[in-house]
């Protein structure tokens, strides 16, 4: 029989106790909630009131219900007003000596059968315990932020903590209506094993100025559909948190240098930039504790430039989601914060566009211009693959008219817009050439040398290239200032997101053009540099690599680490399921590139990966990845 837990504890108030206090109280569970002083209890008490008043404003919570919950909370300063409780969950900071010294207390104040838990996110369970008479009844219980919405509860049990303990608080987040997953103590357990390097990584690319913070976010949310980017979670998990867990993580972890903290955020905690809490981190909140962001000097402004020639310019400085519902090409442009002068250059008029290519993102790319109101010239190796990618697009588009998405004349005049030629020299007067050829740098320094001989002076030469530097196609023309990256992601008419790479070489004006064209296709832009992965290729890979690595040193399975990431971090796919979709070949690719570019250790395909690609197993398309797709 599970123990029947009546009253708990929660010690600390912060980001995380206050929601843990709600997430007992909700159940039905007694809280003793306690702080340090006063007006700690009272931020304390204030956190969860604001929280449950949200929760009741958003028809979540009827007020009946959110005046029961608190009065399930006894608010007190000090740990001796827990002499009663069944269990009591620890969450206050990072630092391995306070949790000590309050497990130690514990010990003293609480009952003799009472669990103590930690929320720690990366310290040792088993070091903290053994500052307690009873390290078998110590045990983790680590909520995700924020506690009341995140599903997942990652439950830590030390070589010491007892088999009946450990079912106690199963049973308990069963009851809590949480999913657990239980583990081992080890650094960072499962997610934050998983994230905190990709978080890291990100913070570096905003410190080097490779893109901006709206950016690095958008190209997240946008390109991999997480529910945040990485630096407003930074700022929800609370700067200084974040740099203990990656100290700890760091320290404990085998010293993966992808885990030594980003300099940037030492000097944030420092100066008080704590994130949401403090009001401000790498975004500036309404007030301390809200989640709304407001503008601050870094926010891009919107402001109307004068017409270039006749036709509608709209500049946009900063990130910005444009509006794509222009009859025309309209020329939109955007400058993101950090970057040179030179952006504030205007855009070119583009009309008539070049797609080079027959595969898959040249068709999804012809289409989302065509549907866009662009002239499209499409150019193949020969008729027949013209044929073909006529088709597809056709099917395509009617798809969209099945769906009520389009309509037959939409549809018709879409198509109407595209010429389809096998011969180059057609490119002869377009404003911008789109090249998706096949992923190899020869064939596409070939085709730039020959675009370069074709087009008219002043166009903007694009590659979709996804791993190759862009400088290497640029410099194969006598006109690298008018080569830039612009790597759509697949399906291009569905995905909202396009990086625009700008090489060291290309101009103001190049970039101004192409994200004034992203903009008019209605999608979001994201600038960078000209580096392995660009932003979200960059972030995502290294994470998945990771993840491989996990399962191989059989920390936990791909179910559990599937789970974790999807209920704790709110992942639309777990890593194993997104490796078999995206194909493990291509992962292990992309690795590669990232690891020769970089030359960061903790970049190394992992060797399991490198066995299945081997072994034939490239998931969801040879039938078998991680996991069988054969009866599914
Ligand atoms: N922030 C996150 O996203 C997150 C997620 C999961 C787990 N965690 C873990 O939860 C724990 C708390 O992190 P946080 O982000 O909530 O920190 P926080 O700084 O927001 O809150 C810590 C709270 O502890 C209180 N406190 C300090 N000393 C105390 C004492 N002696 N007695 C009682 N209260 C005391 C502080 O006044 C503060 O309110 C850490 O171990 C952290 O790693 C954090």
């Amino acid at each position: 029989m599970a123990r029947e837990f009546t009253r708990v504890g929660v010690v600390g108030l912060g980001t995380m106790g206050a929601g843990i206090v709600e997430v007992f109280a909700r159940n039905g569970l007694d809280v003793t909630a306690v702080e340090i002083s006063e007006p700690a209890l009272e931020r304390g008490r204030a956190t969860l009131t604001g929280s449950t008043d949200r929760a009741v404003a958003k028809g979540k919570l009827a007020e009946a219900d959110r005046d029961a919950l608190m009065a399930r909370v006894d608010f007190r300063v000090g740990l001796d007003a827990l002499h009663e409780v069944d269990l009591v969950i620890e969450a206050v900071p990072e630092h391995l000596d306070l949790k000590q010294r309050i497990f130690a207390e514990l010990d003293r104040v609480c009952k003799p059968e009472t669990i103590l838990a930690t929320n720690t996110s990366s310290l040792s369970v088993t070091e903290i315990s053994v500052a307690t008479s009873r390290p078998n009844q110590v045990i983790g219980i680590h909520f995700f932020n924020p506690a009341p919405v995140m599903k997942l509860v990652e439950v830590v049990r030390t070589v010491v903590t007892s088999a009946d303990v450990v079912a106690d608080v199963e049973g308990l987040c069963a009851r809590l209506g949480k999913v657990d997953v239980t583990i081992s103590d080890r650094a960072g357990f499962i997610a934050n094993a998983l994230l905190f390097g990709y978080l890291n990584h990100a913070v570096g690319m905003f410190e080097a100025r490779y893109a901006t913070r709206e950016d690095i976010d958008a190209a997240m949310k946008l390109g991999c559909g997480l529910p945040m980017g990485p630096l407003a979670l930074m700022d929800l998990i609370g700067l200084d948190t974040a740099y203990e867990i990656l100290d700890t993580m760091y320290r404990r972890g085998g010293r993966d240098r992808r885990h030594a903290p980003a300099p940037l955020l030492k000097q944030m905690v420092t100066a008080g930039l704590l994130g949401r809490k403090s009001g401000r981190g790498f975004y500036t909140y309404e007030r301390p504790g809200s989640p709304k962001v407001v503008p601050d000097e870094h926010t891009p402004v919107a402001a109307d430039v004068a017409p270039a020639d006749g036709a509608r310019v709209v500049a946009k400085v900063g990130i910005g989601h444009a509006r794509s519902e222009l009859a025309s090409p309209a020329v939109v442009a955007k400058v993101g914060i950090g970057h040179a002068r030179s952006e504030l250059a205007s855009p070119a008029v583009v009309a008539k566009v070049g797609v080079v290519g027959s595969g898959t993102m040249a068709t999804g790319i012809i289409e989302v211009f065509a549907k866009a109101g662009y002239e499209v010239i499409s150019v193949t190796r020969g008729a027949e693959k013209s044929a073909a990618v006529c088709e597809a697009v056709k099917t395509s588009l009617n798809k969209g008219v099945v769906r009520g998405r389009l309509a037959e004349t939409d549809r018709d005049a879409a198509l109407g817009r595209v010429n389809w030629s096998a011969t180059l020299e057609h490119l002869a007067d377009v404003d911008l050439v789109v090249e998706a050829v096949v992923e190899e740098l020869s064939v596409k320094k070939a085709l730039f040398a020959s675009l370069d001989e074709i087009c008219k002076p002043g166009v903007v030469l694009a590659t979709t290239t996804s791993s190759l530097p862009v400088i290497d196609v640029a410099m194969a023309t006598q006109r690298p200032a008018d080569v830039v990256g612009l790597h759509f992601f697949n399906p291009a008419p569905v995905m909202p997101l396009v990086e625009v790479v700008r090489t060291i070489r290309t101009s103001g004006e190049t970039s101004a053009t192409a994200r004034a064209v992203c903009a008019a296709l209605g999608k979001t832009a994201v600038v960078c540099g000209d580096r392995s992965g660009f932003i979200v290729n960059a972030l995502l890979f290294p994470y998945l690599n990771d993840a491989v690595r996990m399962l191989e040193a059989s920390y936990s399975t791909a179910d559990d680490i599937d789970h974790a990431m999807k209920l704790g971090c709110g992942y639309p796919m777990g890593p194993f399921e997104l490796l078999d979709v995206v194909g493990l070949d291509v992962a292990l690719a992309i690795q590669r590139e990232l690891y020769l570019e970089l030359r960061e250790p903790g970049f190394a395909p992992a060797p399991l990966l490198e066995h299945l690609v081997t072994a034939g197993y490239l998931g969801r398309k040879t039938g078998r990845g991680f996991r069988d797709h054969t009866n599914r």
